[in-house]
């Protein structure tokens, strides 16, 4: 018999269903003999032993279904060592359910904090195996996460409905776009829906140099402008505060997002009118696309191929379109930033955008 956990951890994504499936698909062509045990919202699940025995029917007709079967919930890497309310340790809890239930293998869908855990388990001793979701991108070890690609057109389809109104206003816009530690889904969003300019955190802007190209296309007869702001994107006043520092700046000043004080500046600025849109969460709702889904379909594949190799303490990463593994180690606790100096930046640059800088 196989006996094989499996949770989603953290923000949810489109392709999480997509890549269950693919795992489950991918060992019970092999196997008849598997115990699919789905714990429920994440590793709450696995630490509370709240979990739903599932079969391979359970994955079938949910390739397209956003969301996750399973739930999940954030249950914060610094937060797994502390015990719950009720003085229980989580880690040997986890290990406990682990091993009650006679596990061969926990499958791990998650993102950065995930992936923390996920080693920690492995450290633990236990068989841990993780797919990279995350619409962020920003995992390190994979060049690809499943979920961005259905952000990045989410995203990019707001920039577009934004653009056919703005040609029949004189007004800036501005898109606010997921992402609050890295801008890949902006920087993506943003040249595929031809903003004018795409501020990220990786790229601390000047708020002068954001007037003055809103002034410059005023000045060329172009009648609109549209910003793509990541959730996270920062000053460069700002980048040189404390986290302390920033934290009460934030506190003090009271912007919902980062939209609202760029529009508050690019008002002062320009003297120009500025409407705000915020996508949010729709980012990560809905049917993945047919990229996600192919992505999400092959990792999963390549998941159940490296249980049934019995290879364990590893996430299934792409590297150039091969699905690779690699060590937990190698991934958890390290995030993939946009590199300023990356050619994608210098192209875009090229054609007009702005970065604030
Ligand atoms: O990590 C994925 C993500 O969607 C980020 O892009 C975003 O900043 C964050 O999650 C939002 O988190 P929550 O769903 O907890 O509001």
């Amino acid at each position: 018999m196989l006996r094989i956990g499996m949770l989603t951890s953290g923000g949810d994504c489109q392709a999480l269903n997509a890549a269950m499936r693919g795992v489950v698909k991918g060992i019970c062509s092999k196997r008849d003999d598997v115990e699919i045990y789905g714990f429920q919202e994440g590793y709450k699940g696995l630490i509370y032993s709240n979990f739903k025995m599932l079969t391979s029917r359970d994955f079938s007709g949910i390739l397209t279904v956003g969301g996750t079967i399973l739930g999940t919930s954030r249950q914060p890497f610094k937060m797994m060592r502390i015990p719950d309310e009720h003085g229980l340790d989580k880690v040997e809890a986890m290990k406990h359910t682990y091993h009650k239930l006679n596990l061969d293998c926990l499958v791990v869908l998650g993102g950065n904090g995930t992936h923390k855990s996920a080693h920690m388990l492995s450290e633990e001793g236990l068989n841990v195996i993780t797919l990279p979701k995350t619409i962020d991108n920003d995992l390190w070890g994979t060049e690809m996460t499943f979920g961005f690609q259905s952000a990045v057109d989410i995203a990019t389809d707001t920039i577009d409905r934004i653009h056919t109104t703005a040609t029949s206003h004189s007004r800036v816009f501005i898109v606010e776009v997921m992402g609050h530690k890295v801008g890949w889904v902006t920087l993506h969003a943003g040249v595929a829906g031809g903003a004018d300019i795409v501020l990220l955190p990786e790229i601390p802007y000047d708020i002068d140099v954001i007037a003055d190209a809103i002034n410059r296309r005023k000045a060329a007869g172009k009648k609109f402008t549209i910003i793509a702001v990541a959730e996270g994107a920062i000053s460069k006043q700002d980048a040189k505060l404390s986290k302390k520092d920033l934290k009460k700046k934030k506190e003090k000043e009271k912007y919902p997002s980062v939209a609202y004080e760029l529009a508050e500046k690019v008002q002062k600025k320009t003297d120009q009118e500025v409407r705000i849109t915020v996508p949010g969460h729709t980012q990560r709702g809905g049917s993945p696309c047919p990229y996600d889904r192919v992505l999400s379909t092959r990792l999963g594949a390549a998941a159940a191929e490296a249980i049934l190799d019995g290879e364990f303490g590893c996430m299934i990463g792409v590297k150039k379109n091969e699905m690779v593994r690699v060590p937990l180690s190698e991934v958890a606790g390290k995030l993939k930033y946009v590199d300023p100096k990356a050619p994608i930046i210098k192209e875009a640059e090229l054609t007009g955008i702005s970065f604030g800088v």
